[in-house]
């Protein structure tokens, strides 16, 4: 198989897992940060600097020969949504990865450079948008729909046919019950049970979940 060359976008965290999630037949050729003191997460490649860190690169390879990753997690989805745009306006693609101990239901949809982690669970017509992350060990219950740039951080559980707006964020070890809908921008704190719908753009901690700030 092909050598598949990536750009990733970020140098934290998030970009260590996704160098380890790829395959060996793969390579991390450019890192890209905002940051200009991020830590290089791979001795042979330095990490370019923001925006025109990146157009230095499309003068380096040809786009049609690279492939997109986003490495940005927390409850950054609108900024993970906003570098795929831009990865897809220069002709780059933008897979999604999934781990292979990932389970995913035959049934259940990944949108474009959604990222599924190990041991997460997609069950039978879950849907995830773009630009998503299902983290280590989360569950998504049967008939789950969650919107572009939505985290569903380690540990967490969506139990069946709940919905979730566009870049929330489920924070780690929180469990959300059947049915409800978590708004656009909203954050589900560590550990909270979520028993009733969260409105957009509201943040809920606790057991059961209560609104602690908007
Ligand atoms: C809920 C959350 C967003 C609040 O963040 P914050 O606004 O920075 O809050 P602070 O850390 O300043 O804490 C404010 C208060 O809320 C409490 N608090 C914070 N997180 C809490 C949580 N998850 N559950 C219950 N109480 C919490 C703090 O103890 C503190 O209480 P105090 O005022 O009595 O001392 C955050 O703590 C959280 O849970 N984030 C999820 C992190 C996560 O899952 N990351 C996974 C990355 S992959």
């Amino acid at each position: 198989m092909d050598e598949r060359r990536f750009v990733v976008w970020g140098s934290s965290g998030h970009a260590r897992v996704l160098r380890d999630m790829i395959g060996t037949n793969d390579r991390i050729v450019a890192l890209i940060d905002n940051d200009r003191n991020a830590e290089a997460i791979q001795d042979d490649v330095p990490v370019a600097v923001g925006i025109e860190g990146f157009r230095a690169l499309l003068e380096k390879f040809r786009s049609d020969d690279l492939r997109g990753l986003v490495a940005i997690g927390g409850g950054r989805g609108a900024d993970r949504l906003e570098i795929l745009d831009l990865f897809a306006a220069s002709g780059i693609e933008t897979p999604e990865l999934i781990h292979p101990l990932a389970h995913c239901a035959p049934s259940s949809v990944v949108g474009k450079g959604s990222h599924v982690m190990a041991q997460s669970v997609l069950a039978a017509d879950a849907r995830i948008g773009r630009g998503v992350i299902v983290n280590h060990g989360a569950v998504v219950d049967h008939e789950c729909n969650l919107a572009d740039g939505v985290h569903v951080a380690p540990g967490a559980t969506l139990c069946g046919c709940v919905r979730v707006g566009e870049n929330a964020f489920i924070g780690a070890g929180a469990t959300v019950l059947p049915r409800l809908h978590i708004g656009a921008g909203s954050v589900v704190g560590a550990g909270a049970t979520v028993t009733c719908d969260v409105p957009a753009n509201t943040v809920v901690t606790g057991i059961p979940a209560r609104p602690v700030s908007t």
